[in-house]
């Protein structure tokens, strides 16, 4: 949701700017800007349109400037405009800030600052607080100072970087409730939103918290405590991700690339401590009541998980999406709160375990991301090692998460003795077969899935249908097809269907059918409603599995490889069809139309 970086060094900064905010455009890509200091001046470059609209408009690589901010903006308040774009600057141009997150209060500090005669040249809260540091400096001469103050006066949310004139060399920036890293390189510095922001140059980083600020310079950097002034002595992470990671190797889009990383990022999370495994399954033993959260497709992830945690340890872990749990949340400190997220910085998610700490219950998260936000809440966190996920549509990060929780099922399943060692043997052995599974998949199925993208592509409405564990793979199907190619496809219950939206089926409709193999309870429920909207002329796509009858119009066949991964087959195959569809009509994969990656506000 918007990104920031910054740099500050010895060398011109034009290049590592650029490059900093192209690498955060997945995070929001509807304006861009940077602010530098060049001959006692503050001189801001920006305009709507992506990074490499502006930098062909603005020339930005050229800068020849040592210290600058940039950033590129996924619009919340005021319209997608050049006015609105960061960095936003002063009265006098002697300060520019560039911001994420949203400043509850920036209408009533407006009034203030217009009535004390400064004029806003923007519809954004950003701008509010470039004034706030003006007027705090102009009464007290002292840049840091101004800067605190004006930190201390805001509310809501915010990263934020800003330079000035008055204090030439160096970046200040800060934090509250959204993620800001200083990035520690040599003979250079780096601010960002993320580790993308300069993981090309430094993998080493500084994390800011809540509640402290950072002022880094070309060869020092230093963090204190807002409201005490203190230093805050501050460790260094090593990112454990390779800047080649996060590059689109040579396929076309981010999307492809991490759906083919799956087998890579399913073997990760396999290759996880059972020591981790089992610390969280002692701590969902030990509560009376456990909630599993995500917000999107995280919620998907957990519906999953507590299909999984129902068939394989005979549990009961309701899945809530985030963003509803504050209303139902009747935690305690017999409670445990597992939250599931790609980022670890979703609004959502984390104010929803920040509710249930203030409760008294127990947390825990599943993320990729070190040092994020969750990670740091948490009381437990199981990294999930999936790599960067740049593309805005989760793919590996949310089958990580699903074959985690798989792993904590059977972990939990075994301890209570709900789970047989004969059936905890043979799940773990399918797990351990599932990348190479995936791996064929991919190998064999990617022609005739792109075949038939672009066969039903003209196709704007679909129902996705899934009974039992299948019914979390269709929503998330589903989802996947929506944000990435803007058709209308809906997930639901094959038992749900009869229930008001057979009316919608006749022969325009599709409907994507996820069948169980096997000729089990499952398979015959999901085959009766097969039959269901054939009955009313509706047109059937089944992705299934060998052995079972043709009875659709259309079918991708699977191989059978076990009853327990095989729903992460067709989730794979359903990500295919959804990235094919979407090349089929055009569509700006890797950034789908108003989506952002990281989602920091409510
Ligand atoms: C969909 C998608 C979103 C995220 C959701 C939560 O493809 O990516 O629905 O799953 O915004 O994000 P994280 O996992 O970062 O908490």
């Amino acid at each position: 949701m918007c990104g920031i970086s910054g740099v500050v060094s010895f060398h011109p900064i034009g290049d590592r700017l650029y490059e900093g905010v192209r690498h955060l455009e997945y995070r929001g890509y509807d304006s861009c800007g940077v602010a530098y200091v060049q001959n006692h001046h503050i001189e801001v470059r920006k305009d709507v349109g992506t990074v490499d609209e502006v930098q062909s408009k603005a020339n930005i690589r050229q800068l020849l400037a040592a210290v600058g901010i940039a950033h590129t903006r996924w619009a919340t308040h005021g319209k997608v405009t050049k006015a609105n774009a960061h960095p936003h600057l002063s009265c006098k141009a002697d300060f520019a800030v560039v911001h994420n997150g949203i400043i509850a209060n920036y209408k009533a500090l407006r009034a203030t600052l217009s009535k004390a005669g400064h004029t806003f040249c923007s519809e954004t809260d950003t701008e509010i607080i470039a004034h706030l540091i003006e007027h705090t400096y102009a009464e007290c001469g002292d840049v840091e100072v101004a800067f605190v103050e004006a930190l201390t006066a805001l509310e809501g949310s915010y990263a934020l970087a800003m330079i000035s004139v008055h204090d030439a060399e160096r970046i200040f920036c800060a934090r509250h409730e959204s993620p800001l890293i200083i990035g520690v390189g040599s003979e250079t510095n780096y601010v960002g939103s993320d580790f993308n922001a300069f993981i090309d140059y430094t993998k080493n980083t500084v994390i800011l918290d809540d509640g402290e600020y950072g002022i880094v310079s070309k060869d020092s950097y230093s963090v204190k405590n807002l409201h005490s002034g203190e230093v805050v002595d501050k460790s260094i992470t090593v990112v454990p991700w390779d800047s080649e990671l996060s590059r689109k190797g040579g396929y076309p889009h981010y999307m492809l690339k991490e759906i083919h990383e799956q087998p890579l990022a399913v073997r990760n999370a396999l290759n996880i401590g059972d020591d981790e495994i089992g610390a969280l399954a002692d701590m969902i033993l030990e509560a009376r009541r456990v909630h599993l959260l995500g917000v999107g497709t995280t919620y998907y992830v957990a519906l999953l998980g507590q299909y999984l945690m129902a068939a394989v340890a005979d549990m009961d872990l309701p899945a809530v999406s985030s963003d509803e749990f504050r209303h139902l949340d009747k935690s305690d400190g017999e409670s445990l709160v597992i939250a599931i997220s790609q980022s670890g910085e979703t609004y959502d998610t984390l104010m929803s375990l920040r509710h249930a700490k203030e409760r008294g219950a127990k947390t825990a998260a599943i993320v990729n991301v070190l040092g994020s936000s969750m990670a740091r809440l948490v009381d437990r966190v199981i990294l999930q090692g999936s790599g960067p996920e740049v593309c805005v549509v989760s793919t590996k990060a949310a089958l990580t998460q699903m074959i985690l929780l798989a792993r904590i099922a059977i972990e939990v399943g075994t301890r209570r003795g709900s789970l047989s060692a004969d059936l905890q043997r043979e799940y773990t052995a399918a797990l351990t077969a599932l990348p190479g599974d995936i791996d064929n998949l991919l190998n064999e199925k990617s022609g005739l899935i792109r075949a038939a993208a672009y066969r039903h592509a003209h196709v704007p409405n679909w129902l996705f249908l899934g009974r039992g564990i299948y019914y979390p793979i269709a929503l998330e199907a589903a989802l996947k097809m929506k944000e990435v190619t803007y058709i209308h496809a809906e997930g639901m219950p094959g038992g749900f269907l009869k229930h008001g939206t057979l009316s919608l089926v006749d022969d325009k409709l599709y409907t994507l059918v996820f069948v169980p193999p096997g000729n089990g309870e499952l398979h015959g429920m999901t085959m009766s409603s097969v039959e269901e909207v054939k009955a009313r002329g509706g047109f059937v796509f089944g992705i299934a599995f060998e052995g079972v009858d043709d009875i659709f119009d259309e079918r991708l066949v699977l191989p059978v490889t076990s009853d327990f991964t095989a729903p992460f087959l067709p989730l794979v195959a359903a990500q295919l069809l959804a990235y094919f569809t979407a090349t089929a009509l055009k569509r700006n994969v890797d950034k789908p139309r108003s989506l952002a990656k990281s989602v920091t506000v409510a």
